[in-house]
C-alpha cells in the first residue's frame, strides 16, 4: 500500500530537476502523475521514464502561463482518472542576473508569467475540482529567494514572494473546506535552473548555506509528499523551509 494510492497528481515542471523528482516520489508512492511541462524534448522521455516504472502518466505540453494548459491539463487528469488530488505548481524559470537598473521591466514580465501567473493559472483551475471531492493538497515551489531576496536576481525574488503570499491567501481562503495549500522554500538544488544563473552569483547563495552544501531534489520531494499527503491535515497557508538552515523565519 502506497500513501498515494488511487490519488492523481499534477505537477507542473515535472520533465527535469525539482518537478522530475517530485513526480517520481509521487508515483513511487503510488500516485497517478500528470506532467506538464514546456520542454517537449525533456518532457517526453522525462514521462516514459516514470511509466517504465509502472506509475500510469499523462503527459501535458504547455506553457503554464497560459490558462489553456491549465484547462487541458484538469482536462486529460479528468478524461484520464476522474479526479485529482494533488497539484505541485512547480515550474519556474530563474531570470538573467542583474541589478535593476540593468534589467529591463520586460524581464520582470518574462519571470512572473511562469513563477507567478502560471501558479496562480493552474491553482484557478483545480481547485473548483477539488472543491467538488471536498479533498485536495496544493503544494507550491517558492525559494529563500522570496524570503531573503538576493541581490541581482530581483524578478525571481519578488516573484517568489509573491507564490508565499499566493500560498498564505489561498490556504485561507480554502481553510474550511478538505483542501490544503502550502508552499516550500529551497535553498540552491543542483539543477539546470542554475545555468541561468552567473557562477558569481550561484557562490553568493551557497555560500550562505550553514549546512555549507546544496540539496538534493529527494530531499524537496521528501517534504514535498509529506505536504502533498493526507497526513498533512493541520498545516495551510504555512511555507515550509528547506533551505539548510539559511532562513532565520
Ligand atoms: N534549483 C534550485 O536551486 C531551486 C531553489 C529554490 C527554488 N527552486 C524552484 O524549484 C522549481 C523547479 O526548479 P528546478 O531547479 O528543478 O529547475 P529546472 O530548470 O531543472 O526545471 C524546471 C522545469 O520547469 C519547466 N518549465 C519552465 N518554465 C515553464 C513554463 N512556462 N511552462 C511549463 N514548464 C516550464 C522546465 O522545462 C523544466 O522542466 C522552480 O520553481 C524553481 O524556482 C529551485
Amino acid at each position: 500500500m502506497g500513501r498515494f494510492d488511487d490519488q492523481v497528481a499534477i505537477v507542473t515542471g515535472g520533465a527535469t530537476g525539482i518537478g522530475y523528482g517530485i513526480a517520481k516520489r509521487l508515483g513511487a508512492e503510488g500516485a497517478r502523475v500528470a506532467i506538464v511541462d514546456n520542454d517537449v524534448s525533456l518532457a517526453e522521455p522525462a514521462a516514459s521514464e516514470i511509466g517504465a516504472r509502472g506509475t500510469p502518466t499523462e503527459l501535458i505540453i504547455g506553457d503554464v502561463a497560459e490558462t489553456e494548459t491549465a484547462e487541458r491539463a484538469a482536462q486529460q487528469a479528468l478524461d484520464a482518472w476522474g479526479r485529482i488530488d494533488i497539484l505541485v505548481n512547480n515550474a519556474g524559470i530563474g531570470g538573467v542576473n542583474g541589478a535593476i537598473w540593468e534589467l529591463s521591466v520586460d524581464e520582470l514580465d518574462r519571470v512572473y508569467r511562469t513563477n507567478l501567473r502560471g501558479v496562480y493559472s493552474f491553482t484557478h483551475t483545480v481547485v473548483p475540482y477539488m472543491l467538488e471531492r471536498h479533498y485536495g493538497r496544493i503544494v507550491n515551489i517558492a525559494s529563500i529567494a522570496g524570503k531573503e531576496g538576493n541581490p541581482r536576481m530581483v524578478p525571481y525574488s519578488a516573484t517568489k514572494a509573491a507564490v508565499i503570499g499566493l500560498t498564505k491567501s489561498v490556504g485561507k481562503e480554502l481553510a474550511k473546506t478538505g483542501i490544503r495549500v502550502n508552499c516550500v522554500t529551497p535553498a540552491v538544488v543542483q539543477t539546470r535552473i542554475l545555468d541561468e544563473f552567473t557562477p558569481e552569483q550561484v557562490d553568493y547563495m551557497v555560500e550562505r548555506i550553514p549546512l555549507g552544501r546544496t540539496g538534493e531534489i529527494a530531499e524537496i520531494a521528501a517534504l514535498v509528499a509529506w505536504l502533498a499527503s493526507e497526513e498533512c491535515s493541520f498545516s495551510t497557508g504555512a511555507v515550509f523551509d528547506i533551505s539548510g538552515g539559511r532562513a532565520t523565519y
